[in-house]
């Protein structure tokens, strides 16, 4: 009989395209999937470091798992991803009964770590210059979507930021790769692409970069629309302002993470642009875009971030008008540049901030919505409302979640939708007329 996996997953979106990879590489090597935990002879946790919390939250549910192996003896559990990058070996400390602990670029090694794991503890924290050639994920989700991580690691080494520590230099997919992934993914029904990087405007194989790519993307048939994330502001380029504005597929929403309307803090953040440079490039893709849909990742909190620096922020929500943004509050992490600063703002003052700050966004989200009215948007429909069984629901170009009463709308259709009701998160119209792709 073959051994079942169960994959828990925190953290990002590249996280959890990780863990297809994972579930596609073990399908190949004799895995099954399994429907539960309590079902599987492999528990593996894909873990996140980016705040203290999503590393707080992954060690309780890998205590609550290894207490699973009582009854089954035989049952392996191991840590993947960003936390096992990060503290290696000293989980089974912190974890007792864990048997693997292996790091983001661990694919290449992991099933020979799993034939070894059931005799001892196995670790693999090597970085190196993984890419994900040739590799194939098994899908979770819907099968109209998918992601494609065309970059690994990074090298911005923004101050408060782990990722570059734990997931190692930025490297490129090369674009064949890719263009097979996606064509691979269209065979199969999915019919939109998210490009992933933690910077995918830095993307450059040594011959094509990422307007290139997205050009080649273009022309893929069946393909009907291009997704990617995250864009860092100072490698938005006019070229790529242009090849996102040409290429028809690619849709009206650019996630551009500013963190900060502060030019001290930005300074201090080292994310090498100021609020100036970050508001002309806002204004030169929204002349491009005119429907563009500009979502955002905001910190609060941050080492010194005073109130005037925190009402810059403000400010600059207001004059960007972002449709939506991740808020966080800033949490240290050991071994970055800003932990060597004092962590100064009280908790009371970060918590207030950020409820300040979802007050803001949540404002600026219902304009947002509240524009579209009387608008037509193309929706590409993915699933029922969790609502309303009657109701199905996709998402506009520009991210914005559309739901339509209609039983003529089928899942995986494209239609003209014109937009006679709004919520802050959600809009809704009438289905008027089916796009034939
Ligand atoms: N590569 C992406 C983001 C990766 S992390 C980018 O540069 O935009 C996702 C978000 O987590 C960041 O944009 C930032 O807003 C937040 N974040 C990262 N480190 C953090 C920390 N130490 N404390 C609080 N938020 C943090
Ligand atoms: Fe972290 Fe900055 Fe790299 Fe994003 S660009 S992953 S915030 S270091
Ligand atoms: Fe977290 Fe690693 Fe993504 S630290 S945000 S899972 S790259």
């Amino acid at each position: 009989m073959s051994k079942k996996v169960y994959i828990c997953t925190y953290g990002c979106q590249m996280n959890k395209y990780d863990s297809e990879l994972l579930l596609g590489l073990l399908r190949g090597g004799g895995y099954d999937l399994a429907e539960s935990e309590t079902e599987a002879d492999l528990i593996l946790v894909n873990t996140c470091s980016v705040r203290e919390h999503a590393e707080r939250r992954a060690l309780g549910r890998l205590r609550q798992l290894v207490n699973l192996k009582k009854d089954k003896p035989g049952m392996l559990v191991g840590v993947y991803g960003c936390m096992a990058q990060r503290y290696g070996e000293k989980l089974f400390e912190e974890v007792h009964g864990l048997d693997v602990v292996a790091g983001p670029d661990a694919f290449p090694y992991m099933l020979d770590i799993l034939n070894k794991a059931g005799e001892s503890r196995q670790t693999c924290t090597l970085l190196g210059d993984f890419v994900g050639t040739g590799m194939k994920p098994h899908r979770l989700g819907n099968k109209l979507t998918a992601w494609s991580a065309i970059t690994r690691g990074c090298n911005n080494y923004c101050s408060y930021c782990i990722v570059p520590y734990v997931r190692g230099r930025e490297r490129s997919r090369p674009l064949e790769d890719i263009l097979q992934e996606v064509q691979n993914a269209v065979q199969n029904g999915v019919r939109e692409i998210t490009f992933l990087g933690q910077n995918v405007n830095s993307y450059h194989d040594g011959r094509h970069d990422f307007a290139d790519l997205l050009y080649a993307a273009n022309v893929i048939s069946g393909l009907w629309r291009i997704r990617f994330a995250t864009s860092h502001p100072k490698d938005l380029s006019d070229k790529l302002i242009e090849a996102i504005a040409t290429n028809h597929k690619v849709c009206e929403h650019i996630h551009l993470p500013v963190q900060s309307g502060s030019d001290r803090v930005l300074g201090l953040m080292n994310r090498g642009y100021s609020r100036k440079n970050y508001l002309d490039l806002v204004k030169r893709i929204k002349s491009a875009l005119p429907e563009v849909a500009l979502t955002t990742d905001l910190i609060t909190g941050f080492p010194s971030e005073s109130e005037l620096d925190f009402q810059e922020t403000i400010d600059l929500m207001y004059r960007v008008e972002f449709s939506g943004a991740f808020t966080f509050k800033y949490s240290p992490r050991p071994g970055t540049r800003a932990a060597g600063l004092p962590n100064d703002v009280p908790e009371i003052i970060k918590v207030q901030r950020l409820e300040r700050m979802i007050k803001v966004q949540q404002e600026l989200a219902e304009i947002f919505s509240k524009n579209l009215l009387g608008t037509t948007q193309e929706v590409m429909f993915e699933e029922k409302s969790p609502r309303n069984p009657r109701h199905v629901r996709g998402r506009a170009r520009n991210g914005k979640i559309v739901e339509v009463d209609s039983h003529l709308v089928k899942i995986g259709e494209v239609w003209q939708v014109s937009i006679n009701a709004t919520q802050t998160w959600v809009l809704f119209g009438n289905a008027i007329k089916k796009i034939e792709e």
